[in-house]
């Protein structure tokens, strides 16, 4: 197991104010050595974010955004960029979630370049990869992977990026909003087969893995035990405080 264990809450369209107040209220429940033995971050919609991160004071919640725009230009009316969100206090992005590639045409040049926007402001980007059922279906999951990391970890100008994590996220699709998770046996040859290819590029330690997809407060412990796995992106159970914190203290170790 690495040296840490991330549990990213990927709140989508969901959840509001006085859900996310609640949050912060109850959180403090949560004992230090529980908190200290994980890193949670917290993807609330946009517009919560500066409010949340002043009001969340000395609790170990770090923040993030679902999405930052991988353009500069200014007439880009209704986006928002890398460096806003970090100015809220934003310290994490998703890039390339499957609902984005599905639903906003997020194709792999756009993917790339809020990666690169996101590494420039100094956010640390939570790349989404994964697989359709039908592409699994057609044994293609590692094909698909493979072009998935490479359109971001091959693209122009990546190598002159500042150091930073690398944190990608293996969700496979049909595991999404679906009523169980992957099990952890399904998806350990994937994760074998990832924890080598970022090896490759990056070499050893210098990168987590994550799993998500249905994960809950009962399903996330055969994952924090799996081999490769640095980590959870919670979507549903991030949005219901029994289960989050459940999720928490299950995988803290404590
Ligand atoms: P889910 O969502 O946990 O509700 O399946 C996960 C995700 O979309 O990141």
């Amino acid at each position: 197991m690495s040296d840490r264990f991330f549990i990213i809450g990927n709140c989508k369209q969901a959840g509001r104010l006085a859900y996310f107040k609640s949050l912060l209220s109850e959180f403090s429940d949560l004992s230090d050595e529980t908190m200290d033995a994980v890193d949670f971050v917290l993807m609330p919609p946009v517009p919560y974010l500066g409010l949340l991160a002043r009001e969340s004071g000395r609790l170990p919640i770090q923040w993030g955004v679902q999405m930052v725009s991988g353009r500069t230009d200014i007439a880009r009316t209704g986006s928002y960029n890398a460096e806003m969100v970090v100015e809220l206090g934003a310290r994490y992005a998703c890039v390339g979630h499957s609902e984005r590639r599905q639903y906003d045409g997020e194709t792999p040049e756009i993917l790339s370049a809020q990666y690169q926007q996101s590494v420039a402001a100094g956010l640390t980007p939570v790349l989404c990869i994964g697989e359709t059922r039908s592409q699994r279906d057609a044994m293609d999951t590692l094909v698909v992977l493979e072009q998935q990391l490479s359109a971001v970890f091959s693209s122009q100008n990546f190598d002159k990026l500042p150091k930073h994590d690398i944190i990608v996220a293996y969700e496979p699709v049909w595991a999404i909003g679906a009523k169980a998770p992957a099990s952890a046996e399904v998806v350990a040859p994937v994760f074998a087969w990832l924890h080598r290819y970022l090896n490759q590029c990056f070499g050893h330690g210098q990168h987590y893995i994550c799993y998500g997809g249905s994960v809950n407060h009962e399903t996330c412990r055969q994952f924090y035990e799996a081999d490769h796995v640095s980590g959870l992106l919670i979507g549903r159970a991030s949005l219901e405080l029994a289960t989050l914190k459940g999720v928490i203290v299950e995988c803290s170790g404590c």
